[in-house]
């Protein structure tokens, strides 16, 4: 049962507990064609070294695979035994031939040294990330990426400028989650209490899907996003754009776009169903009964103590599943939350 205690899955089996409601996909590409037969396309200077080394791979064992299985069948029909007599008789040639041994030891021998060689210097290469790369930060969370940029931006996406080395520095507050972009044929774990790096050289401008790939609870299929690769000026552009419009944004819609990107929206519905916690619909001045039996009215001074604070007074009814956003976000997005909570009728 330890795997139900760790995912929010448990939550929703105690009885009167309505199932969560799948996360809607917020503007998922759609996954770009790709010429190739069955990997996705390459955009990283990573992608196509890689699809060598795999192709390499798989001919060797597709035509190996053929040629063992062909000489078996061929053998079993051309030695077989006439009768059983002439089955228990023994075979006079019991030499061997050091020629054919020697040659079947010494090319796969080769063969596999090439591959090491190769592969080795690759995994070296993914595993050493330039010092001068571009720095971006990712942390994962049931069930969001979110990403900060060294210009002091907080994103939901990932946008890199093309041509460049980017560093990923990763982490996760909560469980294991797993960032991985397959145009890039990068992927990297996000552990809870340390950082784990990938880097890429995007090669390609365009649109990429992210993907958790490492099974992190109910909502883990849909803790997706997107990476975006523009050029060098229009990366630029596009920082420059966000942090304008995110500080002269009023409020409640400053709030608004916090509870999408904080991933609000995975445990509180806006319509008054209950999901993994209450509704945050007419929240604001209804009175609440808390676990410990009391009651309170919801204003501003409890909302803000239930995101620094959340496990300090729980309504009545649902699970302590919500992890604090204290040193998360800014004073103005939390005052933004519960101005935009007020307007949630
Ligand atoms: Cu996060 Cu799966």
């Amino acid at each position: 049962m330890s795997l139900f205690s760790m995912t929010a899955l448990g939550a929703w089996l105690q009885p009167g507990a309505a199932p969560p409601e799948p996360v809607a996909p917020q503007n998922l590409p759609k996954v770009p064609p790709s010429p190739n037969f069955w990997m996705p396309n390459n955009a990283s200077e990573f992608s196509h070294s890689y699809d060598v080394l795999f192709d390499v791979l798989l001919w060797i064992s597709l035509i190996s695979l053929i040629g063992i299985a062909v000489a078996m069948a061929y053998f079993c029909v051309k030695y077989k035994a006439t009768s059983r007599a002439a089955n228990e008789e023994a075979e006079s040639q019991v030499d061997h031939s050091n020629t054919l041994e020697v040659t079947w030891s010494i090319i796969p021998l080769f063969i596999v040294i090439g591959l090491f060689v190769v592969g080795f210097k690759q995994f070296v290469d993914l595993r050493s990330s330039p010092r001068a790369a571009y720095e971006v930060h990712a942390t994962g969370q049931r069930w969001k990426w979110g990403f900060e940029y060294p210009e002091g931006l907080q994103h939901p996406e990932l946008h890199v400028p093309v041509g460049r080395d980017v560093r990923i520095m990763i982490q996760s507050v909560d469980v294991l989650h797993s960032l991985f972009i397959p145009e890039f044929r990068v992927k990297m774990d996000a552990v809870p209490g340390r950082y784990t790096e990938l880097w890429f050289h995007a090669t390609e401008t365009g649109t990429y899907p992210v993907y958790c790939a490492e099974y992190c609870g109910t909502s883990h299929s849909d803790m997706l996003t997107k990476i975006v690769v523009h050029t060098e000026a229009e990366f630029k552009a596009w920082v420059d754009e966000e942090i304008r419009r995110i500080e002269s944004m009023p409020l409640p819609e400053l709030g608004e776009l916090t509870f999408n990107q904080a991933g609000c929206a995975t445990c509180h519905s806006l319509d008054g169903s209950p999901k993994i916690g209450p509704s945050l619909k007419g929240a604001f001045g209804r009175t609440e009964q808390l676990q410990t039996g009391t009651s309170i009215q919801v204003d501003e001074n409890y909302l803000r103590e239930s995101i620094l604070d959340p496990q300090a007074k729980i309504v009545a009814g649902f699970p302590p599943a919500m992890p604090t956003y204290r040193g998360q976000l800014s004073d103005r997005r939390i005052s933004g939350l519960v101005e935009y909570i007020k307007t949630l009728k």
